[in-house]
């Protein structure tokens, strides 16, 4: 997993290359890269889309995402003009097997002139639907023949169900390897996600109270404060579950539950991962509001200012009944964790953006302290940050300073930023170098995308066929529908506070503590 040296030469087509994840995701995660001397000194972008445009056109479309959307904030003009070089644009008719041609003879060019033969990179940054098309123009044209060299990049959603996803892997299965293919999931190639496996498997501590005995229940939220803003005609397909829990939250529940692999090779990762997937209890099919809620935002108040019910955004149908909030309850049956409820939610228009899991220990066994000398009845937890800070942050009772016994929780945290003294590269950046190298750790191979559509199957089934009653359910700028609360308190436990928020509001009822630079 840790880079050492420059990938070898390498191409990236990307499909949709005006789109939106191509301004504001890929080129600025490659321009990081290449100012951090990651990319290869050969390496050639070529944005392919319907629409007529100009290179020079395309390439400050380019430079105004980067500006935008950089961790870096705004270009250096030198800077810029030595990346940009390494861009051109084509305006391709997709449907047309002659593209594909002209798409061979550029790369075939570009090869000639570094006199060498180049890593091919087939991004699809499009909508789903046209994955099949571009899939068969490629290899119509040859371009998916040479096994080690081309590979096909997959955005999510990876299906719209089982059965798409499914289909979906047999016609990329006809036409690529399995080793090939590599199905992007950006939450993977969050640092703090990757840091999981860190934690957990290279350190000694957590392991042996990593299970039921110690763990009383784990909390995933994935917040968002903004609505679906232009995405609406994608979202309104898709909704929540499918938009957020099939994916990023049940892989970032596949790493706090997997057994330890034997080794970081992709395959062994992956399958620890995907047993996981196949030991989450089925939901039975007549019970899902027992385990599963949706809910969708009306208009209300986000940081004082008035924001629209999902209703009203652009390209949403007049009666949605699709979901912008989720949550569920899942259980994993097997020896680790048996009957530990792992609470996933999601959704647009909460409070704030926030992205993190809660590991809530038991109570301790025997209260040796009386009542009056605590100050809470929390017990341990564990909190791994994902966003806005990255870290690791653990809850534990303290004695209060001066005469007598008094307890009250404190917290010992480690932040990325403040330990390594640098901001974290963004998933994308990680995931696209990934890629250079062949490397598909951090990726789902078809197997895991399939489970993963299995464990939420009841509920997409359920949903579809019991339209909702009470939307919209929340208003915007709120912790959900109700719905949500009692959906958890009937296990006994509540929805936590985001750590990260309770430090912020000055609500916290520990103090916290920093961890003093070394
Ligand atoms: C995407 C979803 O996969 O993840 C979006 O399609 C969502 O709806 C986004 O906003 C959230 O990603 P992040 O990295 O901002 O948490």
């Amino acid at each position: 997993m840790q880079k050492e040296t420059r990938p070898d030469a390498g191409i990236f087509v990307i499909f949709g290359g005006a789109g939106d994840l191509t301004w504001r995701k890929l080129v600025p995660a490659l321009y990081n890269l290449f100012l951090d001397h990651w990319l290869p000194e050969k390496f050639w972008v070529l944005g392919l889309d319907r629409a007529k445009m100009s290179n020079e056109r395309f390439v400050k479309h380019l430079h105004e995402g980067v500006d935008g959307f950089s961790r870096r904030g705004q270009t250096r003009k030198e800077q810029w003009k030595a990346f940009s070089e390494h861009f051109a644009y084509m305006q391709a008719d997709f449907s047309q097997a002659k593209t594909f041609a002209a798409i061979a003879e550029k790369l075939a060019q570009k090869e000639d002139q570094w006199g060498l033969k180049a890593n091919r990179i087939f991004y699809m940054a499009v909508p789903p639907r046209m994955i099949e098309t571009l899939s068969q123009g490629l290899a119509e044209a040859k371009l998916n023949r040479d096994r080690r060299a081309c590979r096909i990049v997959v955005e999510k959603p990876f299906g719209h169900d089982l059965d798409s996803a499914r289909a979906l892997n047999r016609s990329l299965g006809k036409l690529f390897d399995e080793s090939q293919i590599f199905r992007i999931d950006h939450y993977l190639g969050k640092e703090t996600v990757q840091n999981i496996l860190a934690f957990r498997f290279a350190n000694s501590i957590f392991e042996p109270i990593w299970n039921r005995h110690y763990i009383d229940h784990v909390q995933i939220t994935v917040a968002e404060n903004m609505g679906v803003g232009h995405r609406g005609d994608y979202y309104d397909h898709a909704g929540a579950l499918r938009d957020m829990i099939q994916n990023h939250l049940l892989q970032v529940l596949c790493l706090i539950a997997m057994e330890a692999p034997t080794s970081f090779e992709a395959n062994e990762v992956r399958n620890k991962k995907v047993d996981v997937l196949h030991t989450i209890r089925k939901i039975p099919e007549d019970r899902v509001p027992e385990y599963a809620v949706r809910g969708q935002y009306g208009e209300g108040f986000m940081g004082g200012e008035q924001v629209p019910a999902y209703l009203s955004e652009a390209d949403v149908a007049e009666n949605s009944c699709t979901e912008t909030f989720a949550a569920v309850k899942l259980f994993i049956d097997n020896w680790r964790w048996q009957d530990v409820p792992f609470y996933l939610r999601t959704g647009k228009r909460l409070p704030a953006k926030v992205s993190e899991v809660s590991i809530q220990f038991r109570q301790v066994p025997h209260q040796t302290f009386p009542s009056t000398v605590l100050l809470d009845w929390l017990s341990n937890r564990l909190v791994i940050a994902i966003q806005p800070e990255e870290g690791i942050l653990l809850r534990f009772r303290a004695k209060n300073p001066g005469p007598g016994m008094r307890l009250s929780q404190v917290m010992m945290q480690f932040y990325y930023q403040e330990a390594f003294k640098t901001r974290p590269p963004e998933a994308y950046e990680t995931l696209l170098l990934d890629v250079m190298e062949g490397d598909a750790t951090l990726f789902m191979r078809a197997d895991q995308a399939e489970s993963s559509w299995s464990v939420i199957r009841p509920i997409l089934d359920f949903w579809e066929n019991s339209k909702p009653a009470d939307f919209p359910n929340y208003q915007a700028g709120t912790w959900g529908p109700e719905a949500a609360d009692i959906l958890i308190a009937r296990g006994g436990h509540s929805w936590l506070m985001p750590t990260m928020l309770e430090c912020d509001e000055g609500t916290a009822t520990c103090q916290v503590k920093t961890v003093p630079h070394q």
